[in-house]
């Protein structure tokens, strides 16, 4: 009996997210790490390790493969991995593929600018961090060392509902545009309530995700048991024990946390879950009288994150949004569904005049953004190409991916004959 209720407390503390007091190791492992010098020490030796491989990252790949080396198998997995067999993740960049760039040449380009203004902001970089979640778990640095390296490149960076640090927090550390991705709430009361927040705290674009109406068959994570809190499978379970570095990492840092959810519902006590929190807090029944509705609401800048069709798209600048985003949320929800580049013609067609256009998904190089661009989006989200190097090393390995990025756009607009993003246009492409 007092065995049992042991037990359930020990759960209920496991789901108020004290994962890392719940074994006797780990307890007196951060005893140990409390010890300030030791934690020092640590840190300092993580560090280095961290820097002497990043030098050898070069492009997505080296990046993937490092955050593969760090990270354990079912956090990398859940970065990695898409709904049912893949298919659409694959063609996601497998789509850029479809045509080639034809350059120009002598046309004078001694500098180039890259820098668009989209939905009312200027950005350095025609790239932005998509919004994507529980950044923390991947490096302890999360969403700070993101929102710090997309500062330090002039571009805008996405919070997701489930980021794991404040919204405010990063307003107040970046002047960059910021970004809130926002789930549409059964309770409209919740709903306005954080709309609010995000107006406080000066976010510049409101991004509503639409095609997350229920959650993707992401079966690498069913095979680990990969959920929030975790539940994993004796497999899972190994496959931590096997990369202690990240567990250092992970146990030596601030708890981790949902802030944006917190604040507003009580992930604590009711221990609710991820999965529980799309099941019982998200309206399936969401429709476009309620998104016009915040759209007014909210009174500026607003963009729908998942939008497929010509015709949605056309009635996503009916109600008034200012921008949407070509995304089928890099494969993860609907297995065969088309890839964002294959769709993004036939929207910029449809709505490109009226509203900004954005796509992501798949995007690993300077030429898929610039065919992307070519073909008529205003600017081009990155998921997994940042989340890899925040994984393998934090805001260096953000900052680096993000500075190979800007060389090689650089490079490919200088070998394409243009010095501005304006003057690409779909007359330097051709289908295969
Ligand atoms: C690990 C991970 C978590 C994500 N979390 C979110 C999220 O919380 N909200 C959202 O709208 N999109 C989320 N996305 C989708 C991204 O915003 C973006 O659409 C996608 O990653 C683009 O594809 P790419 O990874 O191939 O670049 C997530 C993607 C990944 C890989």
């Amino acid at each position: 009996m007092l065995s049992r209720q042991r037990k359930m407390r020990r759960r209920a503390r496991f789901r108020r997210g004290e994962f890392e007091d719940s074994c006797v190791l780990s307890r007196l492992f951060r005893r140990c790490c409390e010890v300030s010098a030791t934690r020092g020490l640590v840190h300092a030796w993580i560090g280095t390790r961290a820097s002497m491989v990043l030098r050898n990252c070069h492009n997505f790949h080296d990046f993937r493969r490092l955050a593969k080396r760090r990270l354990p198998g079912p956090i990398f997995d859940y970065i990695d991995g898409a709904a049912d067999e893949e298919t659409t993740h694959r063609r996601n960049t497998k789509a850029f593929e479809s045509c080639d760039l034809v350059p120009s040449v002598l046309r004078g380009v001694g500098s180039v600018d890259l820098s668009v203004t989209v939905m009312g902001q200027k950005l350095a970089l025609p790239v932005y961090c998509s919004p994507t979640a529980l950044q923390r778990l991947f490096h302890h640095q999360g969403e700070r060392a993101v929102a710090a390296a997309a500062a330090k490149y002039g571009t805008m960076f996405g919070v997701s509902s489930l980021g794991t640090v404040s919204l405010d927090e990063l307003r107040k550390a970046h002047d960059t545009s910021q970004i809130y991705q926002f789930y549409f709430h059964k309770d409209r009361g919740l709903n306005r309530a954080m709309l609010q927040r995000a107006k406080d705290a000066r976010i510049d674009i409101m991004m509503l995700t639409v095609d997350s109406i229920t959650g993707g068959n992401r079966e690498r994570d069913l095979r680990t048991g990969f959920s929030i809190p975790f539940r994993l499978t004796l497999a899972g379970m190994l496959q931590f024990a096997m990369k202690p570095r990240w567990g250092i990492n992970y146990i030596t840092h601030e708890r981790f946390r949902l802030p944006q959810l917190e604040e507003h519902i009580d992930m604590r006590g009711s221990a609710l879950s991820i999965g529980g929190y799309f099941t019982e807090m998200l309206d399936p029944s969401m429709n476009w009288d309620d998104v016009a509705e915040m759209v007014r609401h909210w009174n500026g800048q607003f963009c729908l994150k998942g939008v497929m069709s010509p015709a949605d798209a056309k009635h996503a600048a009916e109600i008034g949004c200012t921008g949407i985003v070509v995304s089928n949320h890099g494969g993860r929800q609907l297995d065969g569904s088309r890839a964002s580049f294959d769709q993004l013609a036939e929207i910029v067609d449809a709505v490109g005049d009226r509203i900004d256009v954005f796509m992501d998904g798949g995007v690993q190089r300077g030429t898929h953004v610039l065919k992307a661009l070519s073909v008529g989006a205003k600017a081009v989200g990155v998921g997994r190409y940042y989340l890899y190097p925040l994984a393998a090393a934090g805001q260096a390995g953000v900052e680096r991916a993000l500075g190979l990025m800007k060389a090689e756009l650089e490079r490919d607009m200088k070998l394409m004959g243009c010095i501005a993003i304006g003057q690409l246009s779909r007359d330097n492409l051709r289908l295969r």
